[in-house]
């Protein structure tokens, strides 16, 4: 059988992914009833903590007809050791798509190669695809086309500025990152993405911000790193982005964070509860986008 998973963005066209805004821009602003998941299930597999991902998940799943089980490593053998390749083959056999966070990017992989329904990456280590289409569906919402825009990314190289990075090679923006040494993004990612766009890495936040038109941090230390906490927050003590950093960019740029933020460490008070920030509706974006990403994937929606 064949089916299509969405691991990272570069798993969509260019073309699919223009599409993909349209149709979750269609579901956000209400003008799409039909029922794409009807008498379909989701699993959602979570090895990490989520509020975002897992409430959108669910709720979206419900609103195109379906169905979400949540899935946490104390409920299920997975978390006891069971093989993933064994959870891939037996889950496949119940449900129509499987949505999974966790460590390693690989395990993601090997779930794929193993599910015979579509896998969906609700983030790892390396990437967290889903969020980053949201973030592009809130700038299409306030600035229009990403295209001509300069995106800033200021602090860790995580799974966040990884996917930024990713969505730069597809859509063809300039991205500008500053981070500290020693935590700059995947080179690979970096690489490939180079060939084709503007993706420069800086030390100095202020020469990330400049001119840009969107502003984006999330926390220093990710999930899995609690106990670098400390050694992080010496390493990116300067890259919180505060009015000063904002008043460099344009006059009317657009503050964008994932969520769970650490008010205080990578982003001021004034900042992400100022008129600049879009955080809310970046967070409401989760659900339209992935009701996109799950119509075309496990509802046969095309895009
Ligand atoms: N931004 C995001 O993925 O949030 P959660 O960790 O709450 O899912
Ligand atoms: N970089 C963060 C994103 C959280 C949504 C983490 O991986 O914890």
């Amino acid at each position: 059988m064949s089916h299509r998973d969405f691991l990272a963005i570069p798993d969509f066209s260019t073309e699919e992914l223009h599409a993909l805004f349209a149709l979750a821009e269609r579901m956000r602003t209400g003008g799409y009833d039909k029922k794409p998941l009807a008498g379909k299930s989701l699993a959602m597999i979570f090895m990490k903590a989520s509020t975002r991902t897992r409430v959108s998940f669910e709720v979206g799943a419900w609103q195109l007809g379906g169905h979400a089980l949540f899935l946490s490593p104390r409920d299920v053998q997975l978390g006891r050791g069971e093989p993933i390749a064994d959870t891939a083959r037996v889950l496949s056999r119940y449900v129509d798509g499987i949505m999974i966070r966790t460590y390693k990017h690989n395990e993601v992989q090997e779930l794929a190669a193993h599910a015979t329904v579509p896998v969906i990456n609700g983030l790892t280590d390396l990437l967290h695809p889903c969020q980053i289409l949201a973030d592009l569906l809130t700038v299409r919402q306030h600035l229009g086309s990403v295209r001509g825009r300069v995106v800033a990314w200021v602090g860790d190289g995580n799974n966040m500025a990884n996917s930024w990075i990713n969505a730069a090679w597809r859509l063809g923006f300039e991205l500008r990152l500053a981070c500290p040494e020693g935590y700059e993004p995947n080179a690979d990612i970096l690489a490939r993405a180079r060939e084709k766009v503007p993706v420069q890495v800086v030390r100095h936040p202020a020469d990330a911000v400049r001119g840009a038109h969107v502003v984006n941090t999330d926390v220093w230390a990710s999930m899995g790193q609690e106990e670098e906490q400390e050694s992080r927050a010496n390493a990116f003590a300067g890259y919180t982005v505060d009015a000063a950093l904002m008043q460099l960019a344009q006059p009317d740029a657009i503050f964008l964070h994932c969520l769970p933020a650490h008010r205080g460490e990578e982003v001021t008070a004034d900042v992400i509860d100022g008129p600049q920030s879009r955080v809310w509706d970046e967070a409401e974006n989760r659900l339209h986008i992935q009701k996109a990403i799950m119509a075309v994937l496990m509802g046969g929606e095309t895009v």
